[in-house]
């Protein structure tokens, strides 16, 4: 009888790591529809307002940013897809990732979140500022944002000792999908900045 309780999260483990193994590519999947789907809108769509010019260390942290995200969801997409689960060089290469994240997400907030506000009431009848990012851009933001503190918080909630093991699993989980919306979002975003730089 012990034993059986015992090897319960182990059962629920295995089984919840096949669900996101399908998850995965449904996920990528989704966000490359996203994508084309924006696409499809903004062709018959009117002009874009004007640009706003970056200035050198903004897209310096940016692709900082990007490299972080790319190799934390490489490093445990692959994984999880070669192995089944997260282990040795991938878990290091995941943890070196993971404390660069941690740092630069604080810096991707202060420097962004203003130009990343969304225009709320009625529309200024004024000449139209020039504007850093598209609205997909702004959501793509706050959503990596938010996905990026989940990711975060649920591995260091996952530290403490009063949460126990079915609470440790259940963090892993929603670790996990924070952590594939957080690259579907991080890619969106890119899709983002290149569609208003090759604007015209
Ligand atoms: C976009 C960023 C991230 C993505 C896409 C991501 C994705 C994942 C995935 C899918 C797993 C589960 C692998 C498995 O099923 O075995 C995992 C495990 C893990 N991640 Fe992340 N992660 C990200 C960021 C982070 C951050 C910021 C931290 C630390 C603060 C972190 C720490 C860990 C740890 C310690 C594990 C192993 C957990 C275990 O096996 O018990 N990750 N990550």
């Amino acid at each position: 009888m012990f034993p059986d309780i015992c090897r319960l999260p182990i059962a629920a483990s295995s089984h919840s790591s096949e669900i996101f193994r399908i998850a995965l590519p449904v996920g990528l999947l989704a966000g490359a529809a996203i994508v084309l789907l924006h696409l499809v809108i903004t062709r018959f769509c009117g002009k874009a307002p004007q640009r706003k010019p970056w200035r050198w260390w903004e897209a310096l942290v940016y692709l900082g940013v990007l490299g972080i995200i790319a190799c934390l969801g490489v490093t445990a997409f692959a994984a999880v897809l070669r192995l089944g689960a997260i282990g040795g060089w991938w878990l290091f290469a995941h943890m070196c990732g993971a404390g660069a994240m941690v740092a630069a997400l604080p810096v991707l907030a202060l420097m962004w979140a203003d130009s990343n506000r969304f225009q709320i009431g009625p529309a200024d009848s004024g000449p139209a500022e020039p504007v850093q990012f598209l609205a997909i851009a702004k959501l793509a933001y706050w959503t990596v944002l938010a996905s990026g503190l989940v990711v975060a918080g649920t591995m260091i909630v996952s530290m403490l000792r009063w949460l126990g093991t079915p609470g440790q699993q259940l963090m892993l989980d929603v670790h996990r999908y924070a952590g594939l919306v957080c690259v579907v979002a991080a890619g969106v975003h890119l899709y983002g900045v290149a569609l208003r730089r090759l604007a015209p």
